[in-house]
């Protein structure tokens, strides 16, 4: 369905759940995480009819998030459910990748296609810092996991902070031309209320790319699958690829193509607008496909232009971003 901006939704993000691993800086709160009652949270059923639905408005493509999704029980049932609705051509998970080694079989042979996997530093002091005591070599081996079993394309997500990890933008890109990954920079956003974030950690990604373009030649790439907001290039000569997700510098929101649906059963139009469509009453009351459909039409309608990143605070009562999955 296209909405009032003409754009084509056709991608819902599936948090799965808010609870995470890890405890990243820009993303949780030291203490944790407030931890909801399971009934708070909508059960795999109710996951695969949503996304059923969302496919008569357009939904081709199902990314699932958290917090972190593997550690949601019986992850790989869901995907395997997700996987017996035709219209789904595309299902992916973004993660952490602590917990994929161990998972990764059972995920493949469920139909997942692929992942894309957080990792903002190559130095294992520097990870346990961000992430507050997580372990390198165990996200790296969930990499190497992904590869082995030919999961395509195997992307990974690096926030740049500066100060805190453009010093190892060059790393990034050795990785990428040496390996067939594809690296993804993105601009760093104030999204949460952490105390994390400053306007001046951010690195754009025109700075990013012209420090690259020193050592490497660039030419315009496009992904066999899923090109979200990255702008991506091959690394010529190399193995790998690049992408740049810029929404700070140059926000994409002209061609959004997403939903959100938060783990209790919210649909959101927009990862910074508050505004959200309460789907899981309307279910739990015993509505029909058709009121879920109309519930799906009102989100796209109410979704805005462009996003306030910059403009407007987060707000307190905001959600954090482990509570709506990136
Ligand atoms: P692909 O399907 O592989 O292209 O994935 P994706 O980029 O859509 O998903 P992923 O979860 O890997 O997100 C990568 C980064 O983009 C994260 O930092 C997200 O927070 C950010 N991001 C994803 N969607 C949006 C969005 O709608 N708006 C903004 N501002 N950032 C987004
Ligand atoms: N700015 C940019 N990306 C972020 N992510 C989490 N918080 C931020 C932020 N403030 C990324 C994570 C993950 C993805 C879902 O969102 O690193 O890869
Ligand atoms: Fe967990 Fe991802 Fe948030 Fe880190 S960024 S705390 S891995 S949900």
């Amino acid at each position: 369905m296209l909405d009032s901006l003409g754009r084509e939704i056709n991608y819902l993000r599936v948090s799965v759940t808010d609870r995470c691993n890890l405890r990243c800086r820009y993303c949780m709160p030291e203490a944790g995480v407030e931890l909801k009652p399971h009934s708070e949270i909508l059960s795999l059923e109710e996951i695969h009819r949503i996304i059923k639905v969302g496919t008569r408005v357009g939904i081709r493509k199902v990314r699932l998030t958290g917090g972190e999704p593997l550690v949601r029980r019986n992850l790989s049932r869901l995907v395997q459910m997700i996987r017996t609705i035709d219209l789904i051509d595309d299902v992916a998970i973004t993660t952490n990748g602590l917990l994929f080694p161990e998972m990764a079989g059972e995920l493949k042979e469920a139909g997942l296609h692929r992942l894309n996997v957080s990792l903002d530093t190559m130095n294992p002091e520097k990870y346990s810092f961000i992430t507050r005591n997580g372990s390198l070599k165990q996200a790296l081996r969930a990499i190497e996991t992904a590869l082995a079993l030919e999961f395509h394309p195997v992307k990974i997500n690096t926030v740049v902070m500066r100060g805190i990890n453009d010093d190892e933008i060059m790393d990034f890109c050795r990785l990428a031309y040496n390996h067939r990954l594809h690296v993804r920079f993105i601009e760093f956003m104030p999204v949460g209320e952490l105390g994390f974030w400053s306007r001046d950690k951010v690195i754009t990604c025109d700075e990013i790319q012209e420090m690259i373009k020193r050592e490497y030649r660039l030419s315009p790439w496009k992904l066999s699958r899923g090109n979200g907001p990255a702008k991506s290039y091959r690394l010529e000569g190399g193995q790998g690829s690049i992408g740049f997700i810029s929404p700070m510098s140059n926000h994409f929101c002209h061609e959004c193509n997403r939903l959100r649906l938060t783990a209790d059963g919210k649909l959101r139009g927009c990862l910074y607008d508050r505004t959200e469509i309460d789907l899981k009453q309307v279910l739990r009351q015993g509505g029909s496909d058709e009121e879920i459909l109309q519930l799906f039409i009102k989100a796209i309608n109410l979704k805005p232009n462009e996003h306030k990143m910059g403009q407007t605070s987060w707000g307190s009562k905001n959600r954090k971003m482990y509570q709506i999955g990136g």
